[in-house]
């Protein structure tokens, strides 16, 4: 078991502040700068079907600023994965998308739609992009991953976030066990979603789980403290708490 544990800063709410006066302010790669010294191992942005807070431009120009790694939240459509193609990022997390949510609601439907969730990690992968499918902790999701060839799964936290007493720890356990399946499989296993400065110490304590995506919250704090401190404040805790399992 390593001490280590990667925090993907996901800014996209950076943007939505931006877009909901169509400012050139916050800048975006500021944010990205700054989130890199304080801490963070990679910068994600999820470029949405409707633009409603990253744009084009946002991933083009982050490919040129982020010094860690980016990695690109989107739809498995044919206008995401050509846009992936033509950026380039590290890593694409496939998630499922529907124009009226207020965020991403579950994970993808690797079972019903296994063939066009292959074709596309086999189309990123071979621009050379290291595919990640956002799915739920099931055992059934979590082989058919495998069998497609897609090396990374992130686990939807966003249940467990939602829930309360035992009923968190019945997901929490949930979520233990896919990762402990998921790592036997030979994937690497993230998890993200809906994850705060109180939730996230029992995810971070998940032997098996390689990096947590992290957004809302940390945009949230930073608020208060200034990013540059909510970032090194959640990795802090995701440290802690990793530290203490080993
Ligand atoms: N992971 C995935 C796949 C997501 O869709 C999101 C939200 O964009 C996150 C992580 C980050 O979630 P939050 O903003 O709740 O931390």
């Amino acid at each position: 078991m390593t001490e280590h544990i990667r925090l993907g800063v996901n800014l996209d709410h950076v943007a939505t502040i931006r877009q909901a006066r169509g400012t050139r302010y916050p800048d975006l790669m500021e944010a990205v700068r700054v989130a890199e010294a304080h801490g963070a191992d990679g910068i994600t942005l999820h470029l949405r079907e409707d633009r409603r807070h990253v744009q084009d431009e946002d991933v083009f120009a982050a490919r040129r600023v982020v010094t860690t790694t980016l990695n690109m939240e989107m739809a498995a459509t044919e206008e995401m994965i050509y846009a992936a193609e033509a950026v380039g990022p590290d890593f694409c997390c496939l998630v499922p998308e529907r124009r009226e949510e207020l965020t991403t609601e579950g994970g993808l439907d690797v079972v019903g739609q296994r063939s066009r969730i292959a074709e596309a990690v086999a189309r990123l992968s071979a621009a050379g992009i290291r595919v990640s499918l956002f799915v739920e902790p099931e055992p059934r999701v979590l082989e058919v991953c495998a069998e497609i060839g897609a090396p990374m799964v992130e686990l939807h936290t966003g249940a467990y976030a939602n829930l309360e007493g035992e009923a968190a720890e019945r997901e929490l356990t949930r979520i233990r066990d896919a990762a402990r399946l998921g790592a036997e499989l030979g994937l690497q296993v993230n998890a993200g979603h809906g994850l705060h400065y109180d939730n996230v110490g029992a995810v971070a304590a998940i032997a098996q789980i390689v990096e947590l995506n992290i957004g809302h919250a940390i945009v949230a704090r930073a608020l208060f403290v200034g990013l540059g401190e909510a970032v090194r404040e959640m990795k802090d805790r995701m440290l802690g708490a990793r530290r203490a399992m080993v």
